[in-house]
């Protein structure tokens, strides 16, 4: 007899507390093991994080061990594990490592192949990974959720996801609750029912109790313009500042309107040409319809242009505000300026944070973190097979993506969901803005170097402070240097890369499956060339499930819980005319305390970390066993780890930090 020693590790995911049956069979390369039941007496070990080792008996020798499967019987009782990796020692003292990370439950056999990582084409065992493709494709289905989005997994439900998609048993996933929760947590509820508030102060009151230190900042600066103009470099929705070099047609704004703002003693074409003029333009808020789900609460949206100028401190300052889409100034149309009287003016200014707040909702934040990370996850699942090295290296990366969005689908962005309690584009808005936003999601757009050069604010000279910019870059670097590093270990050539038939149709099922509703000047690749193609791709893909979102995500309480500094609706028209608003008509436009407190618990709700956070760089999970990706991971926490001590000891030095793009606070994947 010849004995096979093999250890099963399981995950510390909670799971049954009696297991019943566990199937075992061994797989060599001469022959395989009868399929064995384990031992009851074995089978009553396997708790939450064991280890549990059982001897397999065979008549003839196995060969090289190369497939692990293993199972249980169909049995009505929830008797799910979650196996982290099994390793099987031989007669003759070798060991062989398989990682699975995957819950054993009822459904089926799970196949397990070595640790060792196979392109598709030097793969010997080609029948097994078309198998495990094919499986994996009945799981992972697209589906239109809604008209021109990206497509997302098919599945009404989190509880219709397989077991593998899921949140761990401990993380609620539930908004509602979520939202109640943070409402209650904050003192909230007493306010749901309320109307209007009566003044600033009166938001004062409610917010002195559940500030930080950076809403704090936020409420003590927000009517400031250096402090306006700052958030469009490193507030929560730091990607719509643009260089402005000429003006666009429907502003109505003018060299006579700007030049006491100008300090240079320059025109504002000068100003224009010198490069110091930014714009931030909402046009895609344009005719989109406000929430009217409400019957009692009409809500108004309007699509703002803002002008900003780059004084001669370095300071950013909003000199011209238009709110409507007319090329001239006159009935139904004005620009607004900072010597206007101060209702004018903070008004203006608070039309533009209420238009910048929803884009970043769902524009910045939902369409281009979330559902684009989806579908990137999707088509991971659908292609790449468990011993592909890409398959390995975007694992960690798509953590959870699915259960997130499929939760918020269920609770928060559908048809009377909690979205659109608070959002003034609640009901059919959010839908027109991701169908328009769509049209500029391009595939270099999510490539965040030319992101910058593209809104011509790259220059670190040209445009000083922009943290945003400066962090990400560093990050970027550190990611695309460990995805090369990860990449030239497995392709020797560029003729390699075309030869991979899974990378291939991976792109191919983004562009052509998750990105269908994307038009073709988007340019989604539909095939990858070279090593560098494949690496600038690998690093879109991790660099937008880590850091952009967290940039984008975790300071939303930060700079949204000072509802004035960041309206979610607006309760009166934006206004055409100067001299006509006061201050009772700015709190009749700015949410009541029913929506404020709905805000409030949102993005409170939003930006906590989960309890065992995993971030930039942290993979618990061994799913490489190649030394040499073990030494690139290695070269990689370093890189984060000094990326990290630049922004500590930038930050150190400034009034308000900026540590959304720290290493540190960046967790791998998008999962709240
Ligand atoms: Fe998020």
């Amino acid at each position: 007899m010849f004995t096979y020693t093999v250890s099963v590790t399981t995950g510390k995911q909670e799971f049954a507390e009696t297991i019943n049956e566990i199937y075992l069979t061994l797989v060599g390369t001469e022959r395989s093991s009868d399929r064995t039941l384990l031992d009851k007496s074995v089978v009553d070990h396997f708790k939450r994080g064991s280890v549990v080792s059982v001897d397999i008996r065979v008549k003839e020798v196995l060969g090289d061990i190369v497939l692990v499967k293993i199972g249980k019987e169909k049995i009505l009782l929830s008797d799910n594990w979650f196996c982290r990796s099994i390793s099987v020692t031989t007669p003759s003292g070798d060991s062989f490592e398989f990682p699975c990370y995957r819950w054993i439950d009822k459904e089926k056999e799970v196949v397990l192949r070595d640790g060792k990582d196979r392109l598709p084409q030097d793969d010997n065992m080609k029948e097994y990974r078309r198998m495990e493709l094919e499986s994996r494709q009945l799981l992972f289905r697209w589906k239109e959720w809604r008209p021109g989005f990206p497509l997302s997994i098919d599945a009404s439900s989190s509880t219709e996801l397989h077991l593998d998609m899921q949140f761990e048993a401990a993380k609620s996933v539930d908004f509602s609750l979520n939202y109640i929760t943070a409402i209650r947590n904050l003192g909230l509820n007493k306010f749901l029912k309320l109307s209007s508030w009566k003044d600033i102060a009166d938001f004062e009151k409610i917010f002195v109790k559940i500030k930080n230190s950076e809403s704090e900042y936020v409420m003590q600066n927000w009517n400031k313009d250096y402090f306006f103009g700052y958030q469009f470099l490193n507030g929560s929705n730091p990607v719509i500042i643009s260089k402005c070099m000429n003006l666009p047609d429907k502003f109505a704004v003018t060299q006579e309107m700007v030049e006491g703002s100008l300090d240079r003693g320059l025109t504002l074409q000068e100003e224009l040409k010198a490069g110091n003029i930014y714009i931030a333009d909402y046009a895609i808020m344009e005719g989109v319809q406000a929430n009217a789900t409400d019957p009692d609460t009409k809500q108004y949206l309007a699509p703002p242009f803002c002008l900003l100028y780059k004084n001669s401190q370095n300071e950013i300052l909003p000199i011209a505000i238009q709110l409507s889409r007319q090329t001239t100034v006159g009935v139904g149309n004005t620009v607004f300026l900072p010597s206007d009287n101060q209702y004018d003016w903070m008004l203006a200014k608070m039309w533009v944070k209420y238009a910048d707040f929803t884009v970043h909702q769902v524009v910045t934040h939902l369409l281009r973190t979330h559902l684009i990370s989806e579908v990137f996850a999707i088509a991971m699942y659908r292609q790449l097979a468990a011993v592909h090295p890409v398959f390995k290296l975007l694992i960690p990366h798509v953590r959870f993506t699915i259960a997130i969005n499929t939760a918020a689908r269920e609770k928060l962005i559908c048809k009377s969901g909690l979205f659109e309690k608070a959002n003034g584009t609640g009901g059919i808005g959010i839908v027109e803005v991701i169908q328009k936003a769509m049209k500029t999601l391009t595939y270099k757009s999510l490539c965040f170097p030319e992101a910058m050069k593209a809104r011509g604010v790259d220059n670190k000279e040209d445009l000083p402070n922009y943290y945003y910019r400066d962090d990400g870059m560093m990050v970027w670097e550190a990611v695309k240097s460990f995805v090369s590093d990860v990449v030239k270990i497995y392709y020797s050539s560029d003729e390699t890369v075309q030869e991979d038939k899974e990378i291939q149709a991976f792109v191919q099922d983004v562009c052509f499956s998750g990105m269908k509703n994307s038009p073709k000047e988007c340019e989604f690749p539909n095939s990858l060339k070279t090593r560098e193609q494949l690496v600038e791709y690998l690093t879109v893909v991790i660099f937008t499930a880590s850091a952009q979102h967290a940039a984008v995500n975790f300071g939303q309480y930060d700079w949204f819980s000072w509802i004035p500094n960041s309206p979610c609706t607006m309760r009166k028209p934006p206004p055409t005319q100067k001299g006509q608003v006061d201050m009772r008509y700015i709190m009749e436009s700015l949410p009541d305390r029913g929506r404020s407190s709905w805000h409030l618990g949102a993005v409170w709700a939003l930006s906590q970390y989960q309890d065992e956070e995993l971030f930039l760089g942290v993979y618990p999970d061994k799913h490489f066993t190649e030394q040499s990706v073990i030494e690139a991971t290695k070269t990689f926490r370093k890189k984060l780890f000094e990326v990290t001590n630049i922004i500590k000891s930038r930050n150190e030095k400034l009034k308000l930090p900026y540590w959304y793009l720290s290493p540190d606070r960046i967790p791998n994947s998008v999962a709240i």
